[in-house]
């Protein structure tokens, strides 16, 4: 581990799929004014990298490769959000599919996959801090992270929030398998043997299912608040 990232504040918010971890990361990153990293984004340009190139998901050594080469930017636009380049091309909306998030979560669980990602993650961990949003980030990525999150929520209450967001994008859209996406997920994410999705011993664990946006947000704030860094 280098020096910088012993020194730069790092707060983590790991948790399964639909927890809200994505919008509690942007929320929290821009009222302490740090920088912000989402994890997830890196696995699911992987896998669309993947396909770019047709390589297949099995294909451990050139996934690899193509992890550990990844021409990937994360460039903030005039409004605040962040647009995705990969290879040149815009993929912000692409990498955002129920596909590619199935073929990351395949992707994600190859070993040298997740090393080839490492230190391209640490290099995140700049002055005034940074919020990293995933499933390893207080386990695995930042374990000297100065605040651990564990946001979890009842399978049912992801599914029903994922299916409010796409109903009006997929008019068929169904919740059944939604929440069926949602369990398999979790199951291959808990279950991997290589950095599985697991609260770190010190994570503070917040459970969203009953909890608002703002609450949530207030909760980490206040633990924030407790350890000096607001
Ligand atoms: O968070 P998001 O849904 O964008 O992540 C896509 C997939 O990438 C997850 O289902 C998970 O398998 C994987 N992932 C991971 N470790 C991270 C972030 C994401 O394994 N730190």
């Amino acid at each position: 581990m280098s020096s910088r990232e012993k020194q730069v504040a790092v707060i983590t918010v790991d948790g399964p799929s639909g927890s809200g971890k994505g919008t509690i990361c942007q929320l929290l990153a821009r009222e302490l004014g740090w920088h912000l990293l989402d994890s997830g984004a890196l696995y699911r340009v992987t896998a669309l990298a993947a396909r770019h190139h047709g390589v297949e998901l099995d294909d451990v050594e050139a996934l690899e490769v193509l992890a550990a080469h990844l021409d990937v930017r994360f460039r903030a636009t005039d409004g605040g959000d962040t647009q995705i380049i990969l290879e040149g091309e815009e993929v912000t909306h692409a990498i955002r599919n129920e596909r590619v998030g199935e073929d990351a979560s395949v992707v994600a669980a190859l070993g040298p996959v997740r090393e080839a990602l490492l230190n391209r993650q640490r290099d995140f961990a700049r002055e005034p801090g940074l919020v990293a949003d995933g499933r390893d980030m207080g386990t695995v990525v930042f374990p000297q992270a100065s605040l651990k999150i564990y946001l979890d929520a009842s399978a049912e209450e992801r599914a029903q929030r994922r299916y409010k967001q796409l109903i009006s994008k997929e008019p068929g859209a169904s919740l059944d398998d939604i929440l069926n996406d949602i369990k398999a997920r979790d199951a291959r994410d808990m279950n991997r043997a290589v950095a599985p999705l697991k609260p770190a011993p010190d994570a503070v664990i917040l459970d969203s299912t009953l909890m608002s946006i703002n609450e949530v947000l207030q909760a980490v704030l206040d633990e924030a608040r407790h350890r000096g860094l607001r």
